[in-house]
């Protein structure tokens, strides 16, 4: 099967769905791989790099897609670059779908099968596939990086002969899969970190890392995990409390990232703009929800936004600002899904019933097949 990888179109995305080493594996299965020229260079894989590994490199994208099976992505097309794609080939990439309604349609309309990695169940078998883990945990990590390098004092305490250096107070709001990489880090930088979450099996997790774990932790909150493993939306009483117990403790922070998400909805406000001007001057605040709607209301998509001496960070893309390692982990995700869409020698043959094909399939056979899309 002809498997494409076209370049990344996403303005300043410098991620690419296949490196050298996932080609090499994708040629050991018997398939065929076409990258556009250039795809991997903003993730440090050059042309002669692909062709090495056994790719067909090509400079023409129609060329890269002609005849393709399945297209590997990390963001969705435009709408020039679906134009290209062969009617019946599967699209993998992270789609995000839950904003993705009218995009689904184009799908089914041009008759691409297409699957949101997104939607990929966070079930044990699907580990290896986990794209929104294997990206979560490399944004976890730049905002640390980020935030520590937009601080204007050191994260670790220093004696010197001059007098000591404080250790810098890292608040991490939402202790997931990025958060918990976000402690992780400030933790190897010296800082002295703090961490809360509405999920009482964070606690634990929290401890384990060396944080200290701050939340409000009523009946609400003893009930606030899904069977899914994410987080339910808090009812306004408990916001309320959470944000009186938080008010005190973000005036004493120097650096707070936060990355709380309830999937498919508007992320909850956890900073307000009284609690970022109690900061004092020079304190970041990372907010890694930014695209979501931000936990922080000031934050702003791709701006430091500076509210009286404090940096509200909004990059949106902080995975691909670690765009080799975060290739790297993409690429063997897609991988580990492969043999779920072939069959018999290799061709393109979606097992439909699996459980993990059903959840992330968002359309197939010209429609919409998602519950979460079907009135598109
Ligand atoms: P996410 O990206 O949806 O949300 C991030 C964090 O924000 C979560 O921990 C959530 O509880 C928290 N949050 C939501 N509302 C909040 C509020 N009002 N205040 C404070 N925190 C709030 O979650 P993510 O990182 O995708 O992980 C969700 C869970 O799934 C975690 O327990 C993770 O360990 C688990 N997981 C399990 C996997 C598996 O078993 N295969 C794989 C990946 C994650």
């Amino acid at each position: 099967m002809r498997i494409a990888v076209p370049k990344e179109t996403h303005a300043g995305d410098q991620r690419v769905a296949a490196t050298a080493e996932s080609v090499k594996k994708l040629l050991g299965l018997g398939h065929s791989v076409a990258v556009e020229s250039g795809a991997g260079l903003g993730a440090g894989v050059r042309d002669a790099d692909y062709s090495a590994a056994g790719a067909d490199v090509r400079a023409d994208r129609a060329a890269v897609l002609k005849d393709a099976e399945i297209i590997f992505k990390v963001r969705a097309p435009d709408a020039a670059e679906l134009k290209l794609y062969p009617k019946g080939a599967a699209l993998v990439a992270l789609l995000e779908p839950y904003a993705a309604k009218k995009e689904a349609a184009a799908y089914a309309k041009a008759g691409v099968t297409a699957l949101a990695m997104e939607f990929v169940p966070r079930i044990t078998r699907a580990q290896s596939m986990d794209a929104l883990s294997s990206q979560a945990n490399l944004a976890g990590y730049r905002a640390v990086i980020e935030g520590a390098q937009i601080y204007g004092r050191a994260l670790p305490m220093m004696m010197t002969a001059a007098g000591t250096v404080a250790a810098a107070r890292v608040f991490v709001m939402g202790a997931g899969v990025a958060g918990l990489q976000a402690i992780a880090t400030a933790r190897r930088l010296g800082a002295i970190v703090s961490a809360t979450d509405v999920r009482p099996a964070a606690k634990e997790q929290v401890a384990s890392l060396g944080a200290k774990f701050i939340a409000v932790e009523d009946e609400e909150f003893k009930a606030a995990e899904t069977a899914a493993g994410y987080a339910k939306p808090m009812s306004a009483e408990y916001q309320q409390k959470q944000a009186a117990l938080v008010a005190d403790h973000i005036a004493k922070q120097d650096i707070v990232v936060t990355t709380a998400l309830i999937p498919g909805r508007p992320a909850p406000v956890l900073v307000t703009e009284a609690m970022v001007r109690s900061m004092r001057a020079g304190s970041v605040i990372v907010d890694l929800a930014v695209v979501q709607g931000g936990n922080c209301p000031l934050s702003k998509p791709d701006e430091v936004v500076d509210v009286n001496g404090v940096k509200v960070v909004g990059f949106s893309n902080l995975p691909g600002r670690v765009a080799a390692d975060a290739s790297a982990l993409y690429a063997r995700n897609l991988v580990a899904l492969l043999p779920l869409l072939t069959g018999e020698g290799g061709a393109l043959a979606p097992k439909w019933d699996d459980e993990i094909v059903k959840a992330a399939v968002i359309t197939r056979d010209g429609s919409v097949v998602h519950p979460s899309l079907q009135d598109a």
